[in-house]
């Protein structure tokens, strides 16, 4: 079973709503469970072999604030991540076509540039036609779940 370390990237809470309802699912199926919506830095991913990635995105295809040291730290020193792997939920907005889920595919990005092995694909959730993200994630989490044992 994984030691999974959810990384929550949000400014107005939906993904940490989508990260609260994820945990115990993870849990149940045997995972040890950690969310972190505060990660900085390299050393904050140590204790755990798999990361979660949960991005919203905001101002034009943007990654939230509070995801974006952990981002810009990664892309800059581009650590080896290739001992980890990671999943991406990415929460976005179908109305702002060109940028949807821009934050959480960048993340994807770094954590790829990393080498961190992606597990599944990336999840898109449009806010736009599914007012409630937790909803798509708990059916897209049923496959990933049993993905990183
Ligand atoms: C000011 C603002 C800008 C946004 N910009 C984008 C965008 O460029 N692309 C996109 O796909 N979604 C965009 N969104 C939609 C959010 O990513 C979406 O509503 C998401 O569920 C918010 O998650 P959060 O509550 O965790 O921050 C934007 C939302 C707001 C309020």
């Amino acid at each position: 079973m994984a030691k999974i370390l959810i990384l929550v990237g949000t400014e107005s809470g939906n993904a940490q709503m989508v990260a609260d309802a994820l945990k115990p699912v993870l849990e149940d199926a045997g995972h040890a469970v950690d969310v972190n919506d505060k990660a900085a830095s390299v050393g904050d991913l140590e204790a755990h072999d798999v990361l979660l990635v949960i991005c919203a995105t905001h101002g034009s295809g943007d990654i939230p604030t509070n995801i974006l040291p952990l981002a810009e730290t990664l892309e800059r020193e581009r650590p080896d991540l290739s001992g980890h792997r990671y999943g991406v939920i990415a929460l976005g907005d179908m109305t702002y076509q060109d940028t949807f889920c821009g934050g959480g595919k960048k993340v994807d990005q770094v954590f790829e540039l990393c080498g961190a092995r992606k597990v599944g694909e990336r999840l898109e959730v449009d806010a736009s036609s599914q007012p409630l993200p937790d909803e798509e994630a708990l059916a897209w989490i049923e496959g990933w779940k049993n993905l990183v044992d």
